[in-house]
């Protein structure tokens, strides 16, 4: 496909800008300029509409989307294990903590083999792009080198991405074989990478950002908790961690630091506007009522939280309460790389949190908790807008200043899974259609920045 920088795309497509209001795009004009940011968005009946189409069609300018395509933006992964991806679809018969010792751990030390982190993280990364995630906010590993070279991949391969250095040094929840020499190497080794990739040559664009990624608080000491808040506080990176995934990590943190996880993010000044606190599953109301004044987010893993959280996320209270929410992968917490299983798993887990679980109850006794429902609407506002938002970045939606990244749906795709009828499917019927029923190959461009993926 077509680089579109310094160039007018006619298409069709959807985008939120807002939740709960699908924006449909007709014929719509979009210009991008040379930095891929997207300048004016026109529509047929605007005064300039058919001037501006003519001048650029003139100019050699104008690149025609066929009908059957629509444009969606890119979908923003808000929590992605790098390392993980070569056991996508493994090893979750058993709960976090034992995961992460059983099998985690030990695939993640394999990463000080270069050969290795290449191999995987240049599948992963191509994987993730023909998945029409555009923007991935990455934990890599311990390993400098490792790390580095994932950001490398994303600078070469086109992606969008936010990456960090895990930093675990608990000597206590982290084996000796994979683990932090002490909070000096975890806060150094963090450090470094941000210098690394802020005077990158080839990321002036700033496309890849560093992250401070402490692992959770139980692979943590205080002393590096501590420094790696300060180090936010002085840096403006943006920040990573999960928090009250589970009943027995929520249960740790309660025990060592004698309160939830985010009042203890909170005090060690890691909860701020770049953080994103990843599952968030047993928040309190006091927890979300920090999350929202700090303007921190969510990373919402429904599928990973079918394995390992032991409770259902209430998303729509979180939304109704105003926190920054988008969704993630959590590969490979959850075995599946799509935004769309993402999205897909998001509506789901909220209607059965709505109807219950246990069918030898009465419908009355089944649930607990009424009005949890989300729908198409809200996925793709979370996979897209909501993604943007947590981030701070102008990503998520096709607006003037907003980086042109997106995917063509092509909904005619014979190899693909949509089946589209025209006298029943109309305008966001057809999104609802595509947020439901697309797979791979509908997937036929991905522009990151106005730049076609190859
Ligand atoms: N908590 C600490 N590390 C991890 C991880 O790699 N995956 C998930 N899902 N939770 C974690
Ligand atoms: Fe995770």
């Amino acid at each position: 496909m077509t680089a579109l920088r310094g160039k007018t795309l006619l298409a069709s497509g959807f985008h939120m800008p807002e939740r709960r209001i699908v924006d449909e795009l007709a014929d719509a004009l979009i210009t991008i300029g040379e930095d891929g940011e997207i300048l004016s968005i026109r529509r047929p009946g605007e005064p300039t509409y058919e001037a501006e189409k003519r001048a650029a069609s003139a100019k050699g300018n104008l690149v025609t989307l066929p009908a059957g395509a629509y444009i969606l933006p890119g979908f923003v992964d808000l929590h992605v294990h790098a390392p993980q991806y070569p056991q996508l679809g493994q090893a979750l018969d058993v709960p976090l903590e034992v995961w992460l010792h059983q099998y985690t751990f030990p695939l993640e030390a394999r990463y000080a083999d270069i050969a290795f982190a290449r191999r995987s993280y240049g599948l992963l990364v191509d994987d993730l792009l023909a998945s029409g995630t555009t923007t991935a906010l990455y934990f890599a590993t311990i390993h400098q080198d490792a790390t580095r070279l994932l950001a490398d991949i994303c600078l070469e391969r086109g992606q969008r991405a936010l990456i960090g250095k895990v930093t675990m040094d608990n000597q206590d929840q982290c084996p000796q074989s994979y683990r932090d020499a002490s909070p000096d190497a975890a806060i150094g080794g963090t450090l470094a990478l941000i210098e690394y990739i802020n005077s990158h040559p080839d990321n002036r664009e700033g496309r890849i950002l560093p992250v401070i990624t402490p692992r959770f608080i139980p692979s943590c000491t205080d002393a590096t908790l501590e420094g790696l808040g300060d180090l936010a506080k002085s840096c403006g990176c943006h920040v990573q961690t999960h928090c009250s995934e589970s009943d027995w990590e929520h249960g740790y943190v309660l025990s060592r630091h004698g309160m939830t996880d985010t009042e203890s993010l909170d005090r060690f000044g890691l909860v701020g506007r770049r953080s994103v606190l990843a599952h968030a599953n047993f928040l309190t109301p006091l927890d979300m009522e920090t999350i929202r004044m700090r303007q921190a987010a969510v990373a919402h893993c429904p599928v990973s939280n079918a394995y390992f959280a032991n409770a259902v996320f209430p998303l729509k209270a979180t939304l109704e309460k105003g926190l920054h929410v988008g969704l993630g992968t959590d590969i490979s917490g959850g075995p599946i790389g799509s935004m769309f299983d993402a999205m897909r798993g998001a509506i789901m887990v909220s209607r059965i949190l709505e109807s219950g679980t246990d069918p030898d109850l009465p419908p009355e006794a089944r649930s607990r908790r009424a009005d949890t429902r989300i729908d198409f609407r809200d996925a793709f506002y979370l996979a897209t807008t909501g993604g943007g938002v947590a981030l701070d970045l102008p990503i998520g939606r096709f607006e003037p200043g907003c980086q042109f990244d997106a995917l063509v749906i092509d909904t005619t795709a014979e190899r693909g899974t949509i089946r589209l009828w025209g006298d029943l499917d109309h305008g966001e019927a057809i999104l609802q259609k595509i947020v439901y029923t697309a797979s791979k190959p509908n997937i036929t461009t991905v522009w990151v920045g106005g730049r076609p993926i190859a």
